[in-house]
């Protein structure tokens, strides 16, 4: 067994974000670009009282759109008419491959908007699929309870349950998990890139302290453990690199800057979503 240690620790900086919005972003920025197959994590927090902020239509291409929801609303459309509302608890897990457009608002409520947005990398094989939902209601996250800890699990397996998004590329263990005594050692995939993202209360790994609004990138190893107040709540992400060379521009992200201009030649031409 091999303990994984931090390797280093991102404090989220404040960033301006589609219409009117603050997200508060660890990866997607100068110095944490990529974080291999992660290339965005935002927490989003949109006040109850800032009316018509949001993300008005915007498109995607290359990659996956993971949104997981702590309090508030948010309502999606998209171009070709799916639509849908998720609230606390809920996750959506979008693939966008060939290409979305799609708005994400808030649901006008007395609750504050309070969530998180992540975006996985698809590899080359798989950047021109189409696109595909994954709508998971907050009923179906089972919440396995470990030594010191209860995850809600959106994806991956954890003591032999397993969460329900399936047949992701790069293999995303995806978990919400709360401290319920003062130590937990959760196992993690070999091999794979894991992240640790303080939520509330902070937590501590090895002698280092993770405060709230941080994420903590792990070494190597098959197991992480985490000490803590009871309480302290932290996602913890990981997932298979890609190990492939990587393009964006915006909303886009493939593996050539030939790609890219492709994709936005597309884009200008409003051939986007009939592209294959
Ligand atoms: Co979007």
């Amino acid at each position: 067994m091999t303990d994984r240690k931090i390797e280093r620790l991102y404090q989220a900086v404040a960033t301006p974000e589609g219409q009117g919005v603050t997200v508060h972003r660890t990866i997607g920025r100068q110095d944490l670009s990529v974080l291999d197959p992660f290339l965005l994590l935002d927490e989003m927090v949109l006040p109850k009282e800032a009316k018509g902020a949001g993300f008005p239509e915007h498109p995607h291409r290359g990659f996956e759109t993971v949104t997981y929801m702590l309090s508030g609303r948010m309502e999606h459309g998209d171009r070709v008419g799916n639509k849908g509302v998720i609230g606390p608890g809920d996750a959506q897990w979008m693939t966008a491959g060939r290409g979305i457009i799609h708005s994400e608002m808030p649901v006008a409520s007395d609750e504050d908007v309070h969530g998180f947005q992540l975006w996985v990398n698809l590899p080359a094989a798989k950047k021109m699929i189409s696109p595909r939902y994954q709508d998971v209601s907050k009923d179906t996250i089972p919440t396995v309870v470990g030594g010191g800890y209860e995850a809600r699990l959106v994806a991956g397996e954890l003591l032999g349950e397993a969460g329900p998004v399936r047949d992701i590329a790069v293999k995303p263990f995806f978990a919400d998990i709360t401290l319920t005594k003062g130590e937990a050692t959760l196992p993690v995939a070999p091999g794979h890139t894991a992240f640790l993202y303080g939520i509330k209360g902070g937590f501590i790994v090895g002698e280092q302290a993770v405060p709230t609004r941080t994420l903590a990138v792990l070494s190597d190893g098959d197991r992480v453990t985490v000490k803590g107040k009871p309480g302290a709540q932290f996602l913890m992400i990981a997932g298979a690199p890609t190990r492939e060379t990587v393009a964006r521009y915006g909303p886009f992200v493939m593996n050539t800057r030939e790609e890219i201009l492709a994709t936005i030649d597309d884009w200008n031409k409003g051939r986007f979503l009939d592209a294959s």
